[in-house]
């Protein structure tokens, strides 16, 4: 019989098919066996009957474990009534691996409980709903960027030094005689990539040993960082906004299914699947938090409650730009009209999700990137390689990063990014 995927059943209704997956749930009638069969695609209901299956198949049916691999044979039939429109009547099966005892059963568990069996937690329906989105936004990037003739430059992981500030750095020993540091952001490689190629991204895994243990933040995650050359702050907004509104429609447009099971109300999605995107100054946000009562001092970073009470009063996701210089990375351009704010932007997901992007134009004079260098307490050897960008040829350029976890969060509506990534790595979670 061909073998057919779950996701594949509509093309082969009246047909006799093949469907090889996993036991996800059974019930029975006493007269007929219910078998929910999973094979990753989709989820459906196979029919057996005594009548079918024979005395003998039809009794082991009623005692295999959730999780047992199955191959079953049967003719597909549409049902309207049935979880994904078809059902399967089962001719015959054959057990490929036998499961007993499957940790997680279809009642509730707690977080903790399901991290620890993340190997298995990953075949849940809502899992794969999060993770499918996450693949669909990945390549939804890589699209964008290959559409915009944009090259995929790829950065390294080990590197010499910090980008995103020293206090979060992961240290590794490098052959006993000096240290590597795993990356922060691919960002200062993109920019000598994007002064060779014109247009550059980066697409990676990134590290920052963060102590803080909120919802929003990975020691482990992806990131895409696209660099141009011949960028200025505005022209950064723009492309930031083309992305993000590109890459919800994408979801929108073949992940419905998959929003659908997550019970996500796609109405702000839609929003935010047209541009432009508000834009708002730092020193506006400043007057719009002290006007809902947060007591912030100009020059202060926002922290999450601020970004959310901010994000609360837009209806898709907005760009905060020009942070002041104090609280930003020494790669930031100083606006030249008012060298004490920074031409970079951050753009803050609705619904609470926080920052998804940072980015901003990179300072690009020799002279002044040398002494930003120093008074962030950098070592200037190690970025020597960096200022030669300013030496030779140097030219604005602009680019930004985006958190995938963060963006896949939002998009499908999971209040801790730890469920949209396949093996979480925080604080406190190094396995499995
Ligand atoms: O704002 P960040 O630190 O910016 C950079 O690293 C720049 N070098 C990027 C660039 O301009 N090329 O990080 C960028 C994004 C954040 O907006 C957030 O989405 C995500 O990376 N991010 C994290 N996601 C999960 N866990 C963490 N600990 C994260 N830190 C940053
Ligand atoms: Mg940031």
């Amino acid at each position: 019989m061909p073998r057919v995927y779950v996701d594949e059943l509509s093309r082969h209704v009246g047909e006799e098919v093949t469907l090889c997956g996993w036991l996800y749930n059974r019930r029975s009638s006493g007269k007929i066996h219910f078998l929910q069969l999973r094979d990753g695609t989709g989820i459906c209901q196979c029919v057996a009957t005594l009548n079918d299956l024979g005395a003998e198949a039809f009794a082991a049916a009623d005692h295999l474990g959730q999780e047992t691999s199955l191959e079953v044979t049967g003719v597909v039939r549409e049902d309207k009534r049935a979880p994904g429109g078809y059902e399967l009547t089962a001719r015959s099966y054959r057990t490929i691996g036998v499961s007993t005892d499957y940790p997680i059963t279809p009642k509730e568990h707690g977080v903790a409980f399901l991290l620890d069996l993340r190997h298995l937690w990953i075949r849940s329906a809502r899992q794969n709903a999060i993770l499918r989105i996450r693949s669909e936004v990945e390549q939804a990037c890589r699209d964008f960027f290959y559409e915009r003739g944009f090259v995929l430059f790829d950065s390294p992981i080990l590197t010499p030094t910090s980008c995103e500030g020293t206090t979060n750095l992961f240290e590794v020993d490098y052959f006993g005689e000096r240290k590597a540091y795993l990356t922060q952001s691919g960002q200062l490689y993109a920019e000598a990539g994007a002064l060779a190629f014109g247009k550059v991204y980066c697409f990676g895994p990134t590290f920052r040993a963060e102590k803080s243990k909120t919802r929003r933040h990975l020691t482990e995650f992806w990131m895409v960082e696209p660099e141009v050359a011949f960028f200025d702050l505005e022209d950064d907004m723009k492309l930031a906004e083309e992305f993000v509104s590109y890459i919800v429609a994408r979801v929108l447009d073949r992940r419905r299914e998959e929003l659908k099971r997550l019970e996500r109300d796609t109405a702000p999605l839609e929003r935010a699947a047209s541009t432009p995107y508000p834009r708002l100054s730092y020193d506006e946000a400043v007057e719009r938090l002290r006007a809902k009562g947060f007591a912030v001092n100009w020059g202060d970073d926002f922290g999450g409650d601020e970004e959310t009470a901010l994000s609360s009063e837009f209806d898709r996701p907005v760009m905060v730009h020009r942070y002041p210089t104090q609280c930003k990375a020494f790669y930031m351009k100083q606006d030249p009209a008012r060298p004490e704010v920074a031409l970079c932007v951050d753009m803050l997901a609705p619904e609470g999700h926080g920052e998804i992007i940072g980015g901003g134009q990179r300072e690009d004079d020799y002279e002044t990137l040398r002494r930003k260098i120093v008074s962030n307490g950098l070592p200037l050897e190690p970025f020597n390689w960096y200022l030669d960008l300013r030496r030779y040829g140097t030219v604005p350029h602009a680019g930004f990063g985006m958190g995938i976890e963060r963006c896949v969060g939002w998009i499908t509506g999971t209040h801790h990014v730890r469920e949209t990534i396949p093996f979480p790595r925080m604080m406190e979670r190094l396995e499995p």
